[in-house]
Formats: C-alpha cells, structure tokens, sequence
C-alpha cells in the first residue's frame, strides 16, 4: 500500500521522470505527427504527447501503484487515493511542432488536494524548475551545475513590468484576448507570449519575466509551475480571490499582482 510521502520523495520520483520523458521526447528526429485535434483545428495533439504521457503513468504507477493521476491526454484515473499527480507531458506543443525551444514536461503531486511538488522540465534550454511547499523553487542546468533558488522580481511597478501571457486555441475566446492584451500592451513594459504556460510560471519564479497573465488555462498548465512560482514569492490567483484556474490566472511579486489584477477586473478580461 502507499503511505502519505514526504514532499521530498514526490519531488524526487516527478523529477527523474519529468527529465526521462523530456529526453524521450527531444530525442524525435523529424517534426512530430499530428495525431487530433481538440478543442479548435490549431489545438493539436502529437504521438509525442501522447507518447510522453504514457511514459509519465508508466512510470508514477511503477513507483507507486494506486496514486491517482490528472493527465491532459489520458484524463483522471485512481480517483479518490490521496496522491494524485498533475500532468501536462509536453506544454506549448506548438513550439515543439516548429522546433521553437519552449517547451515543457509539467509534473506536480498534490496531497489531500494540496499540491506539495511540482517540475517543469525545458530540455532544449537544458534546464529544470522545480520545488515543493514550503521549500523554496529552483532551477538547476542538465550539465549540473549548482542549482540557483529562484525569487521574483519585487517592486516591479505595472509601468515598468514586463508581462508574459498566452491565448487559448478557440478563435472567439483569442478574439477577445487579443482586446484585452491591446489595452494591456499601452500600460506595461512590453507583453511576451512564450508558448508555454508552465515555462512563463517558471519565468514569473526566476525573474525573466515581472507578471503573468491567462484567460483558459488547465489544472495540468498551473499546477506545477504555480507552486514553482509562489515558492519564489510570487502571488498566483484568479480574479477576485478566486483560485488560479480555468477563469483567470494572475501572478506577480505583491505590488505587480495587485496592479495587474485591478487593470485584467477593469478590462471585464474574464468576458469571453
Ligand atoms: C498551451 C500552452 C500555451 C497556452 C495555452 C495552453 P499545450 O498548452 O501552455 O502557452 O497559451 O493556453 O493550452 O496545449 O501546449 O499543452
Ligand atoms: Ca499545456
Ligand atoms: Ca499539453
């Protein structure tokens, strides 16, 4: 039987096998094969998601037989064990179709509903993100250098930030993104659109980035790279006191989070 694991364990077991299936996964020679697609013709899925995500289940159930787990292309299987993994096995398949670097395995484990480990794995930057609750997030090079504890960049005014965001697949849905990004745009630094939502978490923890914002995101998006993100001191939520999730994610250092939150209410940025 699985008992309840220390943080550390999780975090363990999610890192090996978040770098396994993102060597799987770099190792494809030749452009990925469109197998389907979801939720509009752009939402593309690869063999190699799949591929990569069966390898993930392989491998969490090989260790630990019965923990449940939330995949993107395999759904909820295990329901109800109090382990559950969150997995996007490759985030911006886009760029991993156009051989663009950013792109990610996303692996967390929640306990009783808490997520407690997380892993964001960017093999062609040849880095990996990761932390648990309560003890710090950090990024460590596949050469394996000394790995560096990630903090957000603090004090940051909306004016000055540099804000990644994202759009989802659905035209009607990016219609209205690309509105509110427009109203966006005139009141920040400059806006950038990664391709990932896991790695623009990540840029969030490690300061590459000031603030972030998505309209459309998934469990399988957040909850790695969100964990990664507040152990660096940044606040990721929704709007209004809601959870970060499907309605709106926001995150930031303190004072950005709260600028960036009252322009998105102010742009109706939840509308479409
Ligand atoms: C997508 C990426 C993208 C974001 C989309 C996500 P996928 O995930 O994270 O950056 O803008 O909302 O759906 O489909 O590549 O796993
Ligand atoms: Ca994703
Ligand atoms: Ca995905």
């Amino acid at each position: 039987m699985n008992g309840i694991p220390e943080a550390g364990e999780l975090l363990e077991l999610a890192r090996a096998i978040a770098e396994e299936a993102g060597a799987m996964l770099a190792g494809r020679s030749g452009r990925a094969v469109v197998v389907s697609t979801k939720s509009s013709p752009t939402d593309v899925v690869t063999e190699m998601d799949q591929a990569a995500e069966q390898l993930i289940r392989d491998r969490i159930l090989g260790a630990r037989p019965g923990d449940a787990i939330l995949g993107e292309e395999g759904g909820e299987t295990g329901e109800g064990a109090p382990v559950r993994w969150i997995v996007d096995p490759l985030d911006g398949t886009v760029n991993y179709l156009y051989d663009l670097p950013d792109w990610a395995v996303s692996i967390a484990a929640e306990v009783s509903g808490e997520v407690v480990a997380g892993v964001v794995c960017v093999p062609r930057r040849e880095l990996v993100y990761y932390g648990s609750l309560g003890g710090g997030s950090y990024r460590a090079y596949a050469d394996g250098g000394q790995a560096r504890r990630l903090a957000c960049n603090a004090g940051v005014p909306l004016s000055r930030a540099l804000v990644a965001t994202g759009f989802g697949y659905a035209p009607e849905r990016r219609r209205v993104q690309g509105e509110v990004v427009a109203a966006v745009l005139p009141r920040v630094r400059d806006i950038r659109r990664a391709g990932a939502a896991a790695v623009d978490l990540c840029s969030l923890a490690a300061g590459n980035v000031d603030g972030y914002y998505e309209r459309g995101l998934n469990p399988w998006d957040i909850a790695a790279g969100g964990l990664i993100a507040r152990e660096a001191g940044a606040i990721v939520s929704g709007l209004g006191g809601q959870q970060a999730g499907p309605s709106m994610t926001v995150g930031g250092g303190p004072g950005l989070f709260a600028e960036l939150h009252d322009l998105l209410v102010s742009l109706d940025a939840e509308r479409s």
